[in-house]
């Protein structure tokens, strides 16, 4: 069991198989108060003591008349709001009365096998034999506010799930302006914080910086997590590097506005707090409702960020993702966005399906510009009827002109907008986000619809339904490009206007939910202008998630570095475009292209008839090469080996096979250099006594084997301490694949 309650020390003892969460009780006064989390300690006892709570002035039962100084210092596990703890509230409210103190105390606890989903809510799951999960139970008897304070724990990962569900159990409406999912206090260790930020096609660069007094947060106001900043954030230890250090993790699962942040206060103690963006939230909870909050995912790592990465990849592909491709091969894909954005019709789609056949390209996905009147992106977003003016014969004759050809076919949507140029808009102008005497922004000239509104959902979900049901349909991608502005829902009344941001965002999940229930086998590609919306939330939707418009090689190596952070290789889209490519002007060969493509889902984002020979018989390579290495990418274990952010000259990193019999190394020499030694770099992850024959990647070749033997063999012990060489390459953006087996 990975829970326990030590009754004598009032001490709540969680593990992960390699990690220990404590939580003290205050008995008499009922406070919770953070104790522990770390390295895994299997006796605890006396670990109370950590609370401080008999140092002066934090003692609560005798020093009553200072009971401030006692909240203003004491590790909640959960803060309260106006009542003399002046750091970041978990919670606050405005209650019938308009006031706003909560303190939550301590009631009751429940310890049970197993972890229930959220109500509406992406979360993660398991079974009785996967997961323990703790409830507490905490009452504000003045407000007559009940909270739920979740805590699960996985035996497979080093991961602790973390949410809170509210109810009203009094007799009055009461407002949530704020509702936190986890809150954690500790001292702080020299902490330094890393967050991704970012622009459209530049998302998830990694940005560390020290924890310093005061407040630092990133947080979005855009209805998404958006490109800018992203829901996840890492305390490490100033020290602490890939493969040493404490680091701790927070990642949220959640779509919408976020906050996450430091605060580190008068004591140098350090108070995380991860939740919903309480600026414009509120919450109505009339009398017997209840409210629940996303999930938090804590994950703690004494093996420093790679340690970290590694825990929320298993924990991704394990107890999040649900798509039936979670452990299998997606099709190789070829997108004809880059490659003709609006300008198509089925007879270029048709010629790119051929060629792209012959090529080992097992599926054609037509991108945006299909329905209405979409001959730009100036219209007809919310007319989902296919344009029988570009496709001549209809979608149905064009999937089956593509199965015919031996490939599946796969389509676009954008569910969550409306041009103002639209039969929908012009018959339904209510049904954009909009507040009324104000008209709205307009961002890639479209409005957001309120799909907090049912009828909404049904309608767009009804013409999807239709087009999907009308053809062999085996993939859908599903964007979004714009952020939420002006918000205002033309149905809801003036005191739930404030729930809008939230409900949008359960809308959309409830949409994605109806969608893979009337299509259960479909493999859906979520987007959002690039990777606005790469966040867990939508991996519990979708197995991958499109990372970035940026598609050139090295721009993607910053891109990819920052994404797998977190998240697993197998979620990151990843695509080989052409050169110079449309985002940056940059010229790279083909084959770097297609390894960095390689360490992601894999496909093609290009007119694979304007090809020259040589990178055609490429693309036929660098299939077979997806064939061989997608099982080891897709499940293997991630090390990052150096990072051209850092050196600004190159970029490795590895992927081991769990059982740690074969890897593969991605190398790319970014910047060329004369005269310089061959570089050295240590690999990671390997068993050391074992040894690995050396294979490199052979894209060049006439034979039928796509792997050059080196004639090379070395210990896994030599590989991790003296290391591999690799030889300079002539010219810049130049890539090497290595893979090592056992066999
Ligand atoms: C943004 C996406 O990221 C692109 O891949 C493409 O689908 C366009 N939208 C289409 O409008």
């Amino acid at each position: 069991m990975g829970i326990l309650y030590m009754e004598e020390e009032k001490l709540f003892k969680l593990d992960t198989p390699r990690t220990t969460y404590c939580i003290g009780l205050i008995d008499r006064e009922g406070f919770l108060g953070h104790v522990y989390y770390g390295r895994k300690i299997e006796n605890v006892q006396g670990a109370s003591a950590l609370m401080r709570v008999y140092e002066h002035p934090m003692t609560p039962e005798t020093n009553a008349r200072d009971r401030l100084s006692f909240l203003d210092n004491f590790p909640a596990e959960y803060s309260a709001h106006g009542v003399g703890d002046y750091r970041e509230s978990s919670v606050r409210v405005r209650s019938a009365l308009g006031h706003s103190a909560v303190l939550l105390t301590y009631e009751s606890h429940e310890i049970y096998r197993g972890k229930e989903s959220l109500a509406g809510l992406p979360a993660t799951f398991g079974g009785e034999n996967e997961v323990t999960t703790l409830s507490v139970t905490c009452r504000d008897r003045a407000l007559g506010l009940r909270a739920v304070l979740s805590y699960s724990v996985f035996e497979d990962t080093d991961a602790i799930a973390r949410s809170v569900r509210f109810f009203n159990d009094s007799d009055q409406p009461v407002f949530l302006e704020k509702a936190m999912s986890a809150c954690l206090d500790m001292d702080d260790r020299d902490f330094d914080m890393i967050t991704l930020h970012g622009s459209w096609a530049r998302e998830r660069r990694m940005d560390r910086r020290r924890v310093s007094h005061g407040k630092h947060a990133v947080s979005s106001l855009r209805g998404e997590p958006g490109h800018q900043e992203h829901p996840f954030l890492a305390l490490l230890e100033h020290t602490a590097t890939q493969t040493r250090g404490d680091v701790y993790g927070f990642s949220f699962v959640y779509s919408g506005n976020f906050r996450m942040q430091t605060e580190k206060n008068q004591f140098d103690s350090v108070r995380v707090t991860v939740g919903i963006e309480p600026e414009d939230f509120s919450w109505k909870l009339a009398p017997g409702e209840s409210f629940q909050t996303p999930e938090a995912i804590l994950v703690f790592s004494g093996e420093g960020l790679g340690g970290m990465s590694r825990a929320y990849h298993d924990l991704y592909r394990k107890h999040l993702i649900r798509s039936p491709y979670r452990n299998k091969k997606r099709p190789i894909l070829i997108n004809n966005w880059e490659a003709t954005y609006f300008d198509f019709d089925e007879e270029k789609l048709l010629d790119i399906a051929r060629e792209a056949a012959g090529l080992g390209i097992e599926m054609l996905v037509m991108d945006d510009g299909w329905f209405g009147n979409r001959f730009d992106d100036n219209r007809a977003l919310g007319d989902w009827q296919v344009n029988e003016e570009k496709l001549k014969g209809g979608l149905k004759k064009l999937v089956d002109g593509v199965n015919a050809l031996g490939m599946e076919f796969g389509i676009w949507f954008e569910p969550e907008m409306v041009s103002p140029d639209s039969n929908l808009y012009r018959e339904h102008p209510d049904w954009a986000i909009a507040v009324p005497g104000r008209t709205p922004g307009l961002a890639r000239n479209q409005y957001v619809l309120d799909i907090s509104r049912r009828e909404v959902r049904e309608c767009i979900l009804e013409q999807m339904f239709a087009v999907l049901h009308s053809a062999n349909i085996k993939y859908v991608k599903w964007d979004m490009n714009r952020p939420l502005s002006d918000l205002g829902s033309a149905a809801a009344e003036a005191d739930r206007q404030g729930e809008l941001y939230h409900r949008y965002v359960l809308g959309m999940y409830e949409m994605q939910e109806r969608l893979l229930a009337e299509f259960p086998e479909l493999l859906l590609e979520n987007c959002s202008g690039g990777g606005a919306r790469f966040d867990p939330g939508m991996l519990y939707y979708s197995p991958q998630i499109w990372c970035s418009d940026d598609t050139d090689a090295i721009e993607r190596l910053a891109i990819q570095e920052g994404t797998a952070l977190v998240y697993p290789l197998s979620a990151m889209g990843a695509h080989v475009s052409v050169c110079p490519n449309h985002a940056v002007g940059r010229n790279t060969p083909f084959e770097t292209r297609g390894f960095v493509a390689l360490a992601g889902t894999f496909g093609y984002e290009l007119d694979v008839t304007g090809l020259s020979k040589e990178d055609k018989a490429m693309v036929g390579r660098q299939t077979a090469m997806y064939h061989k290495f997608n099982d080891l990418v897709r499940e293997g274990d991630y090390y990052r080996i150096a990072s051209y952010g850092d050196n600004h000259l190159y970029d490795c990193f590895q992927v081991v096979s769990k059982d740690k019999k074969e890897s593969l190394v991605f190398y790319v020499q970014v910047l060329g250099e004369p005269s310089r030694h061959s570089r050295i770099l240590r690999l990671q992850g390997l068993c050391g006594d074992a040894i690995y024959h050396l294979y490199e990647a052979d894209m060049q070749g006439e034979g039928r084997s796509i792997v050059k033997d080196t004639d090379r063999e070395y210990s896994g012990q030599l590989l991790e301490n003296g290391g591999i060489i690799l030889e300079r390459l002539w010219g810049d953006f130049r890539a090497k694949l290595i893979w090592l087996t056992q066999d």
